[in-house]
């Protein structure tokens, strides 16, 4: 193998997609009209917020009013904790977490609380797990203002399991809960429980986003989930001039490929088992079990450095992270087959 291969950076290093979105996006951009970037939408003089919420309602059976769009996921969590969390009020997260969930709190004045995950096998593969027993005495201690939960989580890449989810929303009825979904769709597309729990739990929030399965990050589209409760946050939300409408006919169009991003989800899957077999070989390392974008993986200490040099100069980008949680750890982003095979290959070569 050419000690080389990419000329410019791959980054491998923040769960961007490698592969894309629907080509079908790229034909509409292509074809962009005057009504598309110089007006207005006139959706909510129809009484929707915009044709992107209308559509998902229908798709999922929910009033069109629970639908909240925003400018990612990023953004409906900071205006739910912006809007919701008072000066000296808690935030209940994981420990093991996404970077930002541990700053929003601060953003206001308001505080973290934090819940560990435990470690366990999920069929056969090391993985992090949701420990919904001290989740819930935590829970009961602290009484938060609101809880996040992300499934499948980052950068640990494991989600909660159904049973455990339901035990542990019962539990939370007192606080606004969020359950962050911004990698749905790389383990399972199911999206059966998302109208029932909603009606059960009416402190419900789940958010999902454009950036990951739909593979338009750049685009900066999300939507949630709102259950009745959160009235306030659906008006605080609603932007009366529409929204970003080449942004919402990009995730139009995206979600009527599905055949697309299927065909894309098998591929990663195939090098996500290559990962885990991969891995799991070298000594030092473990992967963790992920039904996202990405793979956590641990590895040896003494060597993150001059790995990351090494990677760095065949021009492949990987996260190592360097947090409380994470000392040993390294996520890697999925890219193509080809990006993935130079990966597993060069850090094979570091050891030559
Ligand atoms: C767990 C999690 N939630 C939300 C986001 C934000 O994504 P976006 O704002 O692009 O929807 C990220 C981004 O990496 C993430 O890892």
């Amino acid at each position: 193998m050419s000690e080389k291969k990419f000329k410019t950076i791959q980054y491998l290093d923040r769960n961007e997609s490698q592969y894309g979105p629907s080509p079908k996006c790229y034909e509409f951009l292509k074809n962009v009209s005057i009504e598309d970037l110089s007006w207005y939408s006139r959706d909510f003089s129809r009484g929707v917020k915009s044709r992107l919420s209308e559509r998902i309602a229908n798709d999922f059976g929910i009033k069109e009013s629970q639908i909240i769009l925003s400018y990612g996921s990023e953004d409906i969590l900071k205006q739910l904790i912006h809007r919701y969390v008072q000066r000296g009020e808690k935030v209940l997260i994981p420990k093991e977490a996404w970077w930002y969930y541990k700053k929003v709190a601060y953003e206001i004045g308001g505080f973290n609380v934090e819940y560990p995950m435990t470690k366990g096998k999920f069929e056969g593969v090391d993985s992090f797990i949701y420990d919904v027993d001290k989740m819930i005495s935590i829970y009961d201690r602290e009484r938060p203002r609101v809880v996040i939960i992300a499934s499948p989580n980052n950068p640990t890449g494991n989600r909660i399991n159904k049973e455990d989810l339901g035990k542990f929303l019962d539990a939370c009825r007192g606080a606004i809960v969020m359950i962050d979904e911004a990698y749905w769709g790389f383990g399972s597309t199911d999206n059966s429980y998302v109208k029932p729990y909603l009606d059960e739990f009416p402190n419900l929030i789940i958010c999902r986003t454009f950036s990951k399965y739909y593979a338009l990050a750049g685009s900066r589209i999300g939507f949630s989930f709102a259950g009745n409760n959160l009235e306030e946050l659906k008006d605080y939300t609603t932007r009366y001039l529409g929204y970003n409408l080449i942004s919402e006919k990009l995730a139009l169009i995206a979600l009527d490929d599905s055949e697309y991003y299927e065909k894309v989800t098998k591929k990663m899957q195939e090098d996500k088992d290559m990962f885990y077999k991969e891995f799991s070989a070298l000594e030092g390392f473990k992967p963790y079990k992920s039904f996202s974008n990405f793979i956590l993986v641990d590895m040896p200490l003494n060597i993150r450095k001059d790995l990351n040099k090494f990677l760095k100069e065949r021009n492949l980008l990987i996260k190592f992270l360097d947090e409380e949680a994470f000392k040993t750890e390294a996520r890697i982003t999925l890219g193509t087959k080809e990006q993935n095979s130079y990966l597993i290959e060069s850090i094979k070569d570091f050891y030559k």
